[in-house]
Parts: C-alpha cells; sequence; structure tokens
C-alpha cells in the first residue's frame, strides 16, 4: 500500500536524481514521481537504474506551465512536493538571467499555485518543500557564517531569483496557510554533477590534459558538502522539520578554490598514473566572474540540534569517491559533453 506519493520536480538533475534514488530505495511504500523539463541539466541516465522500480514514475514536463502542473496534481495524488527543479549555474545567470527568472520564479510560484489548489485547504498531512541555497544571504568576509537569520542580500541573478523563490514560498504558507519547509544548503559536490560547476569540470579537464581555467586569483571560499549528505539532511527535513521553518545545511568543509583544485589535481596525478605535478601545470588564471561573492560559509548547528543531522563524509574521502566515479563513467562524461556542450564551452571561456 502506498503510504506517501511524493512529487520531486528536478529528479533528473544532479542533487535531483540523488534523491529520488535515497527516496525510491529507502522508502518502497512511497511512490516517488520524478518531474523533469529534461533541460540541458536534466539527464535520464542520472537515474536510469531506478527505471524498473515499481515505486518510481517519471514525467517530462515544465514547472513554469501552470496547465501541466495543475494536471500533474490531478493525476496522482500528490501529499508531498520536493522542489529542486531549478536554472542552477551561476556563469549561465551572468549570460542569459530571464530564463533564471521564468524557471526559479514564475517555476516556483507555478507549482505553489497548483499545490494549493490541489489541496484546497485540506492541509493535514501535506508539505511543500523547497530546496534552496546558501548563496541567498549573499557573500562573507573573512569571518563568519550564514545562519537561518542573516538577512537576503543576493548579488547574482541565479541567487536573486533563488531567493525570490524563497520568498514565494514563504509568501503562499503565510497568505495561503500552505505547509512548507525550506533548506539552504551549501556548494555540493559528487556524481552526476553537469560538468559546467567547478568539480566535474575540472576533473574532466585534468583527464583530456585542457587548461584548467580558475577565475580571478583562485581565492573565493567555498563550503563544500557531498551531495549524499545534501540528499540524507533533506530526507530528515522532509520527515521531521517543522512546517514554516528553515534549515541551513553546510558541511563546515571551507576551501579556497585553489587549495581544492590543487587537492583534485594532485589526486589525479595519482589516480592516472601522471608525473606528480603534472595537473597544477595545467592551471590557467582567467578573468574573474562577474560579481563573484567572496566566501560562503553556513553554520548548520540548528538541523544539528534539533534534528541530529551531520555530514557522514570527510572531505578526504568524498573527492576521493567523486574522482573515482568520474573515471570510472567515461561514457557518462562523454553523453554529456557531446553536442551542445562544445558550443556553451567555447562561449563561457574564448573570451576570459
Ligand atoms: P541541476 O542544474 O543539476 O538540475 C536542475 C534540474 O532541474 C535539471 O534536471 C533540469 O532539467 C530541471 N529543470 C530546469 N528547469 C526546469 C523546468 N522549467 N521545469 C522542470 N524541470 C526543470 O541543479 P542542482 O545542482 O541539482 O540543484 C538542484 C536544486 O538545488 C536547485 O534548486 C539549486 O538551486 C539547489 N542547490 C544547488 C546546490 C549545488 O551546489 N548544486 C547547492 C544548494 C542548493
Ligand atoms: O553555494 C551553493 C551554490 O553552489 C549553488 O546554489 C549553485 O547552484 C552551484 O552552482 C554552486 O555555485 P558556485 O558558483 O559556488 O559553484 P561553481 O562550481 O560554479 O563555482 C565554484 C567556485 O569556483 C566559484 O568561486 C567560481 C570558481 N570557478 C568556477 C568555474 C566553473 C572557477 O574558478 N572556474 C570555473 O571554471
Amino acid at each position: 500500500m502506498t503510504t506517501k506519493t511524493i512529487l520531486v520536480t528536478g529528479g533528473a538533475g544532479f542533487i535531483g536524481s540523488h534523491v529520488v534514488r535515497l527516496l525510491v530505495n529507502k522508502y518502497p511504500d512511497y511512490s516517488i514521481i520524478n518531474l523533469d523539463a529534461l533541460t540541458y541539466a536534466g539527464n535520464l541516465a542520472n537515474v536510469a537504474d531506478l527505471e524498473e522500480e515499481s515505486n518510481y514514475s517519471f514525467v517530462k514536463a515544465d514547472i513554469t506551465d501552470l496547465e501541466a502542473m495543475r494536471k500533474i496534481f490531478a493525476v496522482y495524488p500528490i501529499d508531498t512536493v520536493v522542489h529542486l527543479a531549478a536554472e542552477s549555474h551561476v556563469d549561465r545567470s551572468i549570460e542569459d538571467p530571464l530564463i533564471f527568472v521564468k524557471t526559479n520564479l514564475v517555476g516556483t510560484a507555478t507549482l505553489l499555485q497548483a499545490a494549493r489548489e490541489a489541496w484546497k485547504g485540506a492541509h493535514d498531512g501535506k508539505l511543500f518543500y523547497h530546496v534552496s541555497t546558501d548563496e541567498v544571504y549573499g557573500s562573507l568576509g573573512e569571518t563568519g557564517f550564514f545562519t537561518e537569520e542573516t538577512p537576503y542580500d543576493p548579488r547574482s541573478p541565479y541567487s536573486s531569483s533563488k531567493a525570490g523563490s524563497d520568498h514565494l514560498v514563504r509568501a503562499w504558507h503565510h497568505t495561503f496557510d500552505l505547509p512548507v519547509v525550506l533548506s539552504n544548503c551549501s556548494n555540493n559536490y559528487g556524481p552526476y554533477q553537469f560538468p559546467e560547476k567547478l568539480i566535474p569540470l575540472f576533473i574532466n579537464n585534468i583527464r583530456n590534459e585542457k587548461p584548467l581555467p580558475v577565475y580571478g586569483k583562485g581565492v573565493n571560499v567555498r563550503d563544500w558538502l557531498y551531495v549524499e549528505d545534501h540528499a540524507r539532511a533533506i530526507d530528515l527535513i522532509l520527515h521531521e522539520g517543522r512546517v514554516g521553518e528553515t534549515y541551513n545545511i553546510g558541511g563546515h568543509n571551507e576551501w579556497r578554490n585553489i587549495d581544492l583544485i590543487k587537492v583534485i589535481c594532485r589526486t589525479m596525478d595519482e589516480k592516472l598514473g601522471r608525473p606528480a605535478g603534472s595537473s597544477e601545470e595545467l592551471i590557467t588564471y582567467v578573468t574573474d566572474r562577474a560579481g563573484h561573492d567572496m566566501r560562503y560559509a553556513i553554520d548548520a548547528s540548528k538541523l544539528k540540534e534539533d534534528l541530529g543531522w551531520t555530514p557522514s563524509l570527510q572531505f578526504e574521502e568524498g573527492i576521493a569517491k567523486t574522482i573515482d566515479w568520474y573515471l570510472e563513467n567515461e561514457e557518462w562524461m562523454r553523453g554529456v559533453t557531446s553536442g551542445a556542450y562544445k558550443d556553451y564551452y567555447d562561449s563561457m571561456y574564448k573570451n576570459r
């Protein structure tokens, strides 16, 4: 018997695929519907292992399409939404901001509206879980951490569209009483991440002996979390989080970009049997990202104290696992880097 029907949006993307996998495997009595528009970032190969599972289904649809969202709620008895679908890459948001406004703002509002209409105020057992980012809080100096009380100060088209989507979710809660919960997470890494983001892009370039384009001086700091730890946190908040609350998720694992890149270089030299230092020779300092946020760092103590979550993986283990995965899944990388990827890469990096 199905005890819960969860609509996961963006489940063919990086984090969404890990969330869907965790839910499908951990809860055989739940029905998990993966809804994704399959943009350049969505890839059914990310969830190929789940296709035959009886508690899993996939729907191709666009969250900005209200009629399509109404139909999903009419067809399936959805009681929970885990909303991850988004445009997610900062550099793309600088090149083409409007799609970020459309997907992240209009898409989130459309989904909220469809849920509200379907649930008709009968909110018992219902939940709209919005997955967001630490970038909504802006940029830190050398010290301090983002807490759930840090005022919003987004600076890129991506982060401001995510900040706006957070506000929309809270507005549907306060105005229409929609049961919502939110989480804001730091940088994720791990298998199935599209190679536009730093870690998979650099692993792929090292393997192919291509330049490693480090923005600015490489001194910006990010707080990295293994993606399966994020998925575990989402599972916990989904089941035990308090309605109306926000939880920050992070690994307490800050790295300056250049130091992280050197770890990847050294590990790749060892794993590929190349002379020590050869990958570091590929490092090329390029023009900085416009408006590049200096530092992100999450204070995840609320999640730890209220719900008992801590990251399970040390960074050294996580990054080694991640590199192994990309080296062992060459076909996956070839699949996502064929076709439009080359044009993207040329246009993003040729003038830096
Ligand atoms: P991703 O770009 O890998 O995946 C996004 C998914 O959304 C893709 O499968 C894509 O096809 C789908 N999608 C895009 N537009 C859609 C639309 N209009 N309708 C339906 N589906 C659509 O992103 P990700 O890195 O997995 O991030 C997932 C979520 O987590 C995002 O909301 C992002 O803001 C948030 N987040 C990401 C990170 C990170 O480090 N990657 C950290 C914190 C929060
Ligand atoms: O903090 C959470 C956010 O982390 C998520 O909300 C975003 O969806 C996700 O993309 C990520 O944003 P970042 O901009 O931090 O990630 P990215 O991998 O693009 O870049 C990480 C750092 O590396 C950043 O300081 C920019 C730098 N960088 C990135 C690329 C792609 C480079 O130096 N060179 C590059 O080629």
